[in-house]
């Protein structure tokens, strides 16, 4: 069974249909990447999956049960996590904290969250800034302290939202190589990103959207070749 199934999903803002028939499923274990030019629907796409946006139509299931009209914790709780464009951190909660926050969230005791925050700022290489405020981190300490909250509890997905934009490429390579570890034991993700080079490397598979449809979904190189997405990225999305 598909880990995640998204069926005839669609999600209009007044005349703009942001995400149009959207269908896609993800397998366990498949790391897939979601590309698109800006406006595609990417982001409401991942509102929709998580909780934080209701569709105006079609289902999602994970694990075959339909998830579409949970709210954001529910979603959560059944393994789906989710990692926002804008991060998302306690700004004045200290780094340690907030990873022990998300944990307890996720039903771990505290000493379970405080084991696993621990391993967590080590593989994310924060321990030295475990005691600061997050709003006193880095832009991209604090993705990669969001991205950390997102694996207090191996969720059954990650949802990625843009996880590489505007981080140092040290802490890029953090991030990319603690994705493939996952990966490598059997997580699934679905990651947004406008990295290329990222994307080719990490994701076997892409999706890409267009004006909020699916226009390409097969292997990344394939994708990456293929005349439609070539013609979106170049404007030519009046079609
Ligand atoms: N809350 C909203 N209200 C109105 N329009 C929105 C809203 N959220 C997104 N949009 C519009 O929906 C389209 C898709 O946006 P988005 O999902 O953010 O695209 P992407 O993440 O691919 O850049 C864009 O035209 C955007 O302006
Ligand atoms: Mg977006």
């Amino acid at each position: 069974m598909s880990c995640l199934t998204i069926s005839g999903v669609g999600k209009s803002f007044g005349g703009l249909r942001a995400v149009d028939r959207v269908s896609f499923a993800i397998d366990n274990g498949e790391l897939v990447g979601l590309i698109g030019p800006n406006g595609s629907g990417k982001t409401t796409l991942l509102n929709i999956l998580s909780g934080h946006q209701p569709p105006d139509a079609g289902t999602v299931l994970l694990d075959g049960k339909p998830i579409q009209h949970l709210k954001p914790e529910r979603v959560a709780q059944a393994g789906l996590l989710r990692m926002f464009q804008l991060t998302r951190v306690f700004r004045r909660m200290s780094a340690l904290d907030n990873l022990l926050t998300a944990g307890r969230a996720l039903g771990l005791t505290h000493r379970q969250a405080a084991a696993r925050a621990e391993q967590l700022l080590e593989e994310l290489t924060l321990e030295r800034v475990s005691d600061l405020d997050a709003g006193q981190l880095s832009g991209g300490q604090q993705k990669l302290l969001e991205f950390g909250c997102c694996f207090m509890v191996p969720p059954r997905i990650a949802l990625l939202d843009e996880p590489f934009a505007a981080v140092h490429p040290t802490m890029k390579e953090t991030m990319a190589g603690y994705i493939r570890a996952r990966y490598a034991e059997g997580q699934t993700f679905l990651i947004v990103s406008h990295d290329m080079p990222v994307i080719v490397e990490l994701c076997p598979r892409t999706v890409c959207m267009n004006a909020g449809a699916v226009i390409a979904d097969e292997a990344t190189r394939a994708v990456l070749n293929d005349p439609v997405v070539i013609e979106a990225y170049l404007g030519g999305e009046a079609a």
